[in-house]
């Protein structure tokens, strides 16, 4: 051969390795609404910059005459490329081969890109949409899955790893996206599952449709699972640029600062009017979120589950923080199992990743009740606990308005090394709240007033009492508690500060092999 034609050769089967499972496949793919493989790597990165890794592996599987169909491939494409410019890896299964099944060629190529994301300190984003293991390959297949299980869990901790079901994703195969650090689905084309309804039927006799067991409402709703449920896979993969750009790209680097034209003393004059007199009316978290931040713009993380506690991104003078908020528009902002596992999860990913965490308080307390306390409450609440005071980033707090019992110590605390903690002049901090403390303290006195009118005035007096010694700031802040009290519109400028005079702050934990958190 020639030169030419050898170029030639390495330009046809390019080509073939473009086409995938063939046009036919590719057709399908996009009559139910999904991209291919390559057109999500190319609509994840900049323009221009995919690097492709082993486009000509094909699979050695000999069984069920499968050596007589070989795709170039093999059902995934790897590589790398930037996204706004920083080093991003990618793996993203094709279903036009195989049902992008997983064979141990394909596991291969996916464990490449997960050494060298490790290596290099950069994110992995892999897109999800596989038949489950290669049935013909058997049990290669499944030592394949093992071979990404554990290198998911090594990169935890180490490089950001997200992953993006558009598509099925069942059996064990959920397992490797639950590993990593966010879950991504799309409504209607994408589900997640260990066992399928035809399972299901069988064992519990459950008449459940896909989409009821394990679609992207149910996981962003009911199970916690999915981080983000979104409309398509456009949207879906413009929301995953827009998290990375507020992580650093590994656990040794900080989140890039990015310019910010918001001024950093702007007041919010509406902070000073937000907390309604009524102590049990409810008002929306999210506008004391959207008036402090740069700009207003944050990232809620699984805004649909446990809404009584909101998470997610945004960035101060530029710089990336998570912020933990309670949010007193669901079930009063309570802490209950779901809501403390959803935020101790950010709260470890966030520290791990060298991320501040700011946290907003309004909180009654934790959830009451059977339910919770057979779920495991105890636990789960600890995971809360222990996730703020392992943390080692830079934690600012501000208290809103109520932080009652086992609550105020776990919301970010002086206690638990809070470096700064700031409270409104609304805030109420306190074991319990006014009616709950009465009935204890002077339950024996109310039961003694038998006429009705005169008992209820007793107890309104009672708890008024209560209310002006303990439902206030200062207490705490006589304590030192809290650094300061502060007026609502100054918010900002307080958070932005307190963040600033913490970034260069330097704490370790006791050295330990690992910890052993609740789970
Ligand atoms: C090999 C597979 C495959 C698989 C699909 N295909 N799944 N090939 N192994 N697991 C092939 C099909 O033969 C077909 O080939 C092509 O992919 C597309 O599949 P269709 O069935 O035509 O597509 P669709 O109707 O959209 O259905 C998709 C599906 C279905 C629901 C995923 O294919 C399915 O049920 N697949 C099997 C799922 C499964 O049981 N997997 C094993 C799970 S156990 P052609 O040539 O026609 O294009 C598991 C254990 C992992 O994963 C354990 C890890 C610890």
């Amino acid at each position: 051969m020639t030169m030419q034609e050898k170029i030639n050769q390495l330009l046809k089967l390019r080509e073939e390795a473009r086409l995938g499972g063939g046009q036919k496949r590719i057709d399908r793919q996009h009559s139910q609404g999904k991209f291919t493989a390559r057109e999500r790597i190319l609509m994840l990165l900049d323009e221009g910059s995919f690097e492709e890794f082993d486009m000509f592996v094909t699979h050695r599987c000999t069984n069920f005459g499968l050596e007589k169909e070989k795709y170039l491939s093999d059902g995934v494409v790897t590589g790398y490329g930037t996204v706004e410019g920083r080093l991003v890896f990618v793996y993203s299964q094709d279903f036009t081969i195989f049902g992008g099944s997983l064979s141990e060629t394909q596991s291969n190529k996916i464990c490449k890109v997960l050494d060298q994301a490790m290596k290099m300190g950069a994110p992995v984003v892999g897109f999800n949409d596989s038949g489950g293991a290669r049935i013909q390959e058997g049990v290669n297949s499944l030592a394949g899955y093992a071979e990404i299980f554990q290198r998911n869990i090594l990169a935890s901790g180490v490089v950001p790893q997200i992953s993006v079901i558009f598509g099925p994703c069942a059996g064990g195969a959920v397992y490797s996206p639950a590993l990593t650090d966010f879950i991504m689905m799309a409504k209607n084309t994408s589900y997640m599952f260990v066992t399928g309804p035809k399972v299901v039927k069988t064992v519990t006799n459950e008449d459940v449709t896909v989409e009821d067991l394990g679609g992207a409402s149910i996981h962003s709703t009911k199970s916690g699972v999915a981080h983000f449920a979104v409309d398509n896979e456009e949207i879906g993969i413009q929301t995953i640029r827009q998290l990375l750009s507020y992580l650093p790209s590994n656990n040794m680097e900080e989140a890039p600062i990015i310019p910010n034209d918001d001024p950093i003393n702007r007041l919010d004059e509406a902070l000073n009017a937000i907390i309604p007199d009524n102590p049990n009316k409810p008002y929306d978290v999210k506008e004391v979120i959207h008036g402090i931040v740069d700009n207003g713009e944050f990232l809620e993380i699984q805004p649909n589950f446990a809404p009584n506690i909101c998470i997610g991104y945004a960035r101060f003078n530029g710089r990336s923080v998570g912020i933990v908020a309670n949010q007193p528009k669901y079930l009063a902002g309570v802490l209950d199992i779901n809501a403390s596992r959803k935020a101790a999860r950010f709260i470890r990913f966030c520290d791990a990743f060298n991320i501040p965490l700011v946290t907003l308080v309004d909180v009654p307390g934790f959830l009451p009740g059977t339910g919770q306390e057979y779920g495991g409450l105890i636990v789960h609440g600890a995971k809360l606990l222990y996730a703020y005071g392992e943390a080692t980033v830079p934690k600012i707090t501000v208290i809103l308005r109520k932080n009652y019992g086992g609550a105020y110590c776990v919301m970010s605390s002086k206690h638990l090394r809070g470096d700064i903690n700031y409270a409104w002049p609304t805030a109420e901090i306190a074991v319990m709240g006014g009616k709950g403390a009465i009935e204890i303290l002077r339950g024996k006195e109310i039961a003694a007033i038998e006429d009705p009118e005169k008992q209820a005035e007793f107890v309104a007096e009672m708890e008024n009492e209560y209310r002006e010694a303990f439902a206030n700031p200062y207490v705490a802040a006589k304590y030192g508690y809290i650094d300061d009290v502060i007026e609502p519109r100054n918010t900002r400028f307080r958070v932005i500060r307190a963040l600033e005079s913490t970034k260069n702050k330097r704490l370790e934990n006791p050295a330990k092999k690992h910890d052993n958190c609740p789970m």
